[in-house]
C-alpha cells in the first residue's frame, strides 16, 4: 500500500464530506479565513433551546479543512452549545485518526468557524457569548 500522509478517516470525510451546504433559516452564521493560506470557511447553525439541531458548512479550503469541518459537524450535531464548545480542534483531529502536523492549523479553521457562528447566534439573541472568540480573519497586522 502506498503511504498517504492522511488517515482513512480523513480521506473518507474529504471524499464524502457530511453536512455540506447552507441552512436557509440558520440563526447563527460565521465565516472565518486563514490569512496565510487564504482558505475560507462558512458555518451555518440552527439552534433551538441551546441545542444545535442542524449544522452545515461550506468551504473554499484544502482537504484537511474539508475533513475537519465535516467531522466537527458530525460531532456537534444534536449537542448542547456547552458540550459543543468543549470539543477542541485536537479532539477533532484525533477523531479523524490524526492530521499531519503541518495541517493542524486547518483544524483550527473548523473550530473558529463554529465559534464565529455561535458568536453570531448570541449576538442575534442580544446576548454576550459565554466564551472568548477573537476573529483571525482581519488579523493582518
Ligand atoms: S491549507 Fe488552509 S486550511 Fe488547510
Amino acid at each position: 500500500m502506498e503511504q498517504l500522509p492522511y488517515s482513512e478517516k480523513v480521506m473518507d470525510h474529504f471524499m464524502n464530506p457530511r453536512n455540506v451546504g447552507e441552512i436557509p433559516d440558520a440563526n447563527g452564521i460565521g465565516t472565518v479565513g486563514n490569512p496565510i493560506c487564504g482558505d475560507v470557511m462558512k458555518m451555518f447553525l440552527k439552534i433551538e433551546n441551546d441545542i444545535i439541531v442542524d449544522i452545515k458548512f461550506k468551504t473554499f479550503g484544502c482537504g484537511a479543512a474539508i475533513s475537519t469541518s465535516s467531522m466537527v459537524t458530525e460531532m456537534v450535531k444534536g449537542k448542547s452549545i456547552e458540550e459543543a464548545l468543549k470539543i477542541s480542534n485536537k479532539a477533532v483531529a484525533e477523531a479523524l485518526g490524526g492530521l499531519p502536523p503541518i495541517k493542524m492549523h486547518c483544524s483550527v479553521l473548523a473550530e473558529q468557524a463554529l465559534k464565529s457562528a455561535l458568536t453570531d447566534y448570541y449576538k442575534r439573541q442580544g446576548k454576550e457569548p459565554p466564551f472568548k472568540f477573537t476573529e483571525h480573519t482581519h488579523d493582518e497586522h
